[in-house]
Parts: structure tokens; sequence; C-alpha cells
């Protein structure tokens, strides 16, 4: 099966044509399955982007959502969304646990920069708290962290029970929107620092993922994020490995999608 993956491609920032020429470089990789890690477009246009994606490549897409997926509506309103899609695009935090072969079965959450990590006195303020409703009561640092916490724990919370649910394999693939660690929140070819890194690392999927990888020894794990626009590989344990989606260092981001790699599952 040839799995092909894109991470935060935000689609938003392209215009008719570029789009279609996105949309036909996907296909050309004939993909029996698409991977999104996220970042897809905003809320307004996200469903419309993955469904283009499934016509496109006449292939079902799994995808989680990013940040920028919710800009300009609320959590709840996009999730609710989502969940309700019965075409060739699935949010894959609504499937459970999916057996893409024999070998491996693929599951996933979109995660949240929980503010766990890195300098929480941070400066670095990010569009999501102006352009996502939840964020909009919580004005306060001291709020905002609290309900960035809370987010991450929800999403520690769900991985946890797809996990719970996912059938004996020996191969697990969890994709998720947010690096799981700090190693492997990279941005132009080392890791973010400490300003960026509270909002940019999952700390609290990161330890349920290393717990998991602990109690299954003979699982071999790879998680598949993106959301710091970088490239880099962290070996989180010997089992589990967090593959980052994004450009090399100095490339275009916004604006320029990539397609991160297709690969054999
Ligand atoms: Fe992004
Ligand atoms: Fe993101």
């Amino acid at each position: 099966m040839r799995a092909t993956w894109l991470t935060d491609i935000h689609l938003n920032f392209l215009r008719p044509l570029a789009l279609q020429a996105f949309y036909d470089r996907v296909a050309a990789e004939r993909p029996d399955v698409i991977l999104a890690s996220g970042d897809i477009g905003e809320a307004p246009n996200v469903i419309g982007f993955v469904d283009g994606l499934a016509a496109a490549a006449q292939a079902p897409v799994y995808f989680v959502l990013g940040n920028h997926d919710y800009y300009r509506s609320s959590i709840k309103t996009v999730r609710d969304q989502v969940r309700g899609l019965r075409g060739a695009a699935k949010w894959l935090p609504a499937q459970g646990p999916v057996r893409l072969t024999d070998e491996t079965v693929l599951l996933g959450v979109d995660g949240w920069g929980d503010a766990r990590c890195g300098d929480l006195a941070s400066t670095v303020k990010l569009s999501d708290w102006k352009l996502i409703d939840d964020f909009k009561k919580s004005t306060e640092p001291t709020a905002r962290i609290e309900l960035l916490q809370r987010l991450g724990a929800n999403e520690a919370r769900a991985l946890r029970e797809l996990l719970g649910q996912a059938p004996p394999s020996p191969s697990l693939l969890v994709m998720t929107h947010v690096p799981p660690f700090p190693e492997a929140c990279v941005y132009g070819g080392s890791q973010s620092d400490a300003t960026w890194l509270p909002w940019f690392t999952c700390i609290a999927t990161g330890e349920i993922l290393l717990e998991y990888a602990r109690t299954h020894p003979d699982q071999r794990i790879t998680v598949i994020c993106g959301h710091s626009h970088g490239l880099g590989t962290f070996q989180a344990a010997p089992n589990l490995e967090v593959r980052t989606g994004g450009w090399p260092a100095g490339v275009e981001d916004y604006g320029n999608p990539l397609v991160q790699s297709t690969f054999a599952i």
C-alpha cells in the first residue's frame, strides 16, 4: 500500500490554479491512502480541501486537524463538522484505530501545543489566540496557559483511549499535528528555541506515547507530525520514532505546499 503524507499544506494560501497544480501533484504519487497531519486550511475551507484531495487522487484521506484548521471558528464547531463527514475524507480521531494492512494499524489525534516546556513567559504570540474562539476569553497569560494545558490533557486522554482500542499489529502508525517531544519540534534544521517550544510541543501526548512504547516493546511505533514547519526525525525510544514534516531550511513554507513522502506500508 502506498501512503502519501502531507503536512501543513495551508491550502488557503493558494490561488485556484496553484491549488489544482498541487492536487495534480498529489494524484501523481498514485496514493492508496493520503495522510494529512493538520494545518490543511482554515475552518471555512478545510472540509473542501480534504474532499478536493480525495477526489483528485481517488484515494481515502485520513486527516487530523491543526491549529490553523480552527481559525475563524471554535474547536468544538470544527470537530463536530468533521466528525460528520461520510465521504472519502475522514477525521482520524473519530475513526478509532484503522487497520491499513495486515502489518499496520493507523490512529491519531490532533494534539495541542500544551505550554508544558520551554519558556512559559515567552513573548511569542500566536494568531491562534485571536482567531480561534476558544481563546478569546482567556486573554491573561496564566488563563491561556491553563487552557493550553487542559487542551493538551484532553488530547492525551483521547490518544490513550485510541491506543487502548488498537488491535495487536507489528507496526503502529500514529498521526498528530503537534510534535509530542521538544526534540521533534524542529525548524530550519534545529530544535525550536525555548520561546517557541511551549506553543509547539504537546508534552501530554508524548508522555502517553512513551508509556505505550515501554509496555509494547515488540511493536514498531512511528509518529508523523508537523506544526513546527521543519524537517526532523527523533528516536524517542528504541521502538518509537517521530518524524516531523516540514520544509528544508530556507525554503518558503506558506503558499508552497509539499508532498512530504510516499512510503510503502
Ligand atoms: Fe502549519
Ligand atoms: Fe500548526
